[in-house]
């Protein structure tokens, strides 16, 4: 009995010390934001996993009575004020920043770039892939995005003869998915050529809140990741088809490692197996895991993008009217695919995808980064007062909160394509693809890809007009879709509509 006491006084004990220290020694102390966010993470866990993906609400709350600094976590700082991305997020190489445990937890011990703390062998492992995803280069997919977007509007052709209402995000995630694996390993199944979409995969993928767990509870879910297969299969069917994916992408490295021959033309993992990269990098573990990121980052943050424009040019006939107009211009036969570099030169098209990039960030997470070697300093502009952030303290920015900055932009929540074409200078705000060393990998390619697959589709489908007895061509109808089927609700790592929404729905005519 005496133990129990005394353990419980030692636990009470420490949990007042800790509780005194977070609020008054900290080095964090000073810095404003709520008692609650200061003595726990459990606040942080209680609002993303038990709650669902809402503190990003929480910070954005705290920043509206608290002002751009606030302390979010007991070691976490959050600033919402685009004067401060370059210093966190600075482009130069020589200033080190690392990635905070947060993200880390949540991806737990993972050999790919995304997964690295370390900033000198970030650097290393991002110049190997960097090459492949430069603008020039991913010029070159255009004949793989091309066959990918003739290959949906195939799809498209034989939905619209079933005449049943069709989920797009789907359709688009296997479009996505195709491209990106084309491009890593040059053979593959293609979703796009799959009955369902492959959707029973992509159902794995999901963002949920349980994609942060990792992240508060680390050797739960380290314990979970290293039980037997079949164990895991019992407990958590969704983690062992995960597994079973992973799998299947180390099992492909091999492949390659042992392949004769090559494929003809050029693919990322046939030439990072064969190039002379360190062994201790090419192991099929940190390849293949390198592979699911590309795969998982290069699916549905792109495809949701989709999923949103698609909405807002059908919801706005005007909208949709008036880009029509501009792709005849540069596409004057129906019948041909889109030209990549004449894209460029369209300035609604491109107005249309940086708005819904702005507004509809598909990786909504706190980008939290710390500087390991030096004091960050943060001069809030209210009262010019400094705030010396310690060497080592983690650090975020966030962009479905800095994409909706008033300082920055008018009407913040409208979806208004026209503010890039009054003041293009705008795109440089943009934070969707985070800023700095550890940028998006793959943004020309999402870029690319959105160009494409939008002018592809909307050169061919006009919106379904009920007033009219006979179309002028095909049509495309949303089918019980509203703004809150693509609208973010909760931060899941990727952004996430509100419970039971099925995503943007439509009816295909032709
Ligand atoms: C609209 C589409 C996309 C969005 C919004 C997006 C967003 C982001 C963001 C915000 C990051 C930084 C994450 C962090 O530091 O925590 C990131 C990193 C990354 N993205 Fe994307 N992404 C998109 C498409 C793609 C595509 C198509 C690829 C295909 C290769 C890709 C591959 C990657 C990789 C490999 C990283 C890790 C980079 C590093 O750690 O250096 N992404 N992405």
């Amino acid at each position: 009995m005496n133990t129990i006491w005394l353990l419980a006084l030692a636990l009470l004990g420490y949990v007042a010390f800790t509780v005194i220290y977070r609020l008054y020694f900290h080095p964090l102390s000073k810095f404003p934001g709520p008692k609650i966010a200061a003595v726990t993470t459990l606040y942080n866990a209680y609002h993303d996993v038990v709650r669902g993906g809402q503190y990003v609400w929480v910070v954005e709350e705290m920043h509206r009575q608290y002002g751009p600094i606030v302390r979010t976590r007991p070691d976490t700082i959050h600033v919402n004020d685009h004067k401060f991305v370059e210093t966190l997020y600075t482009q130069s190489p020589k200033m080190r920043r690392e990635r905070f445990y947060t993200l880390l937890y949540t991806m737990q011990d993972h050999g790919s770039m995304l997964s690295t703390r370390d900033h000198d062998l970030h650097r290393r492992r991002r110049a190997a892939l960097n090459p492949y995803f430069s603008h020039a280069n991913v010029r070159r997919l255009e004949p793989v995005i091309n066959d990918t977007l003739a290959n949906l509007l195939h799809r498209m052709e034989g939905w619209a003869r079933e005449g049943k209402p069709v989920g797009m995000n789907v359709a688009f995630r296997a479009a996505t998915k195709d491209v990106i694996q084309a491009y890593a390993f040059g053979e593959a199944e293609r979703c796009l050529d799959m009955e369902d979409c492959n959707a029973a995969f992509f159902d794995i993928m999901i963002p949920q809140s349980s994609f942060h767990m990792g992240t508060h509870f680390r050797s739960l879910m380290l314990f979970m990741a290293n039980l037997p297969l079949a164990v895991m299969q019992l407990l958590v069917p969704r983690i062992a088809v995960f597994a079973g994916f992973m799998k299947e992408l180390y099992a492909r490295i091999d492949g390659i490692r042992d392949a004769k021959e090559d494929p003809e033309g050029k693919t990322i993992f046939h030439e990072l197996v064969k190039s002379d990269m360190p062994l201790s990098e090419k192991t099929t573990k940190r390849l293949g895991d390198e592979a699911m990121v590309m795969l998982i980052a290069g699916t549905d943050t792109t495809a949701s993008t989709l999923a949103a424009i698609m909405y807002h040019l059908l919801a706005d006939p005007k909208l949709l009217g008036r880009l029509r107009k501009e792709l005849e211009t540069a596409i004057p036969d129906v019948n041909t695919l889109p030209t990549a570099s004449k894209l460029d030169e369209l300035p609604l098209l491109n107005a249309i995808i940086r708005e819904a990039l702005r507004l509809y960030p598909g990786a909504t997470h706190r980008q939290d980064r710390l500087a390991p070697d030096e004091d960050l300093i943060y001069q809030r502009p209210s009262d010019g007062k400094i705030f010396t952030i310690p060497a080592g303290t983690g650090v975020g920015m966030t962009a479905p909160l800095l994409n909706r900055h008033s300082d920055v932009y008018a009407q913040p929540d409208d979806f208004l394509p026209e503010r890039y074409l009054e003041n293009p200078a705008l795109q440089k705000h943009l934070f969707t693809f985070s800023k700095g060393t550890r940028q998006c990998l793959g943004m020309h390619l999402a870029y690319q890809e959105l160009q494409t697959f939008i002018a592809g589709i909307f050169r061919k489908y006009d919106v379904y007009d009920p007033t009219k007895t006979e179309q002028d061509g095909p049509t495309l109808e949303l089918f019980e879709t509203t703004r809150a089927d693509v609208a973010m609700a909760a931060d899941c790592i990727n952004i996430v509509q509100y419970k039971g929404s099925q995503g943007v729905r439509i009816v295909i005519r032709h």
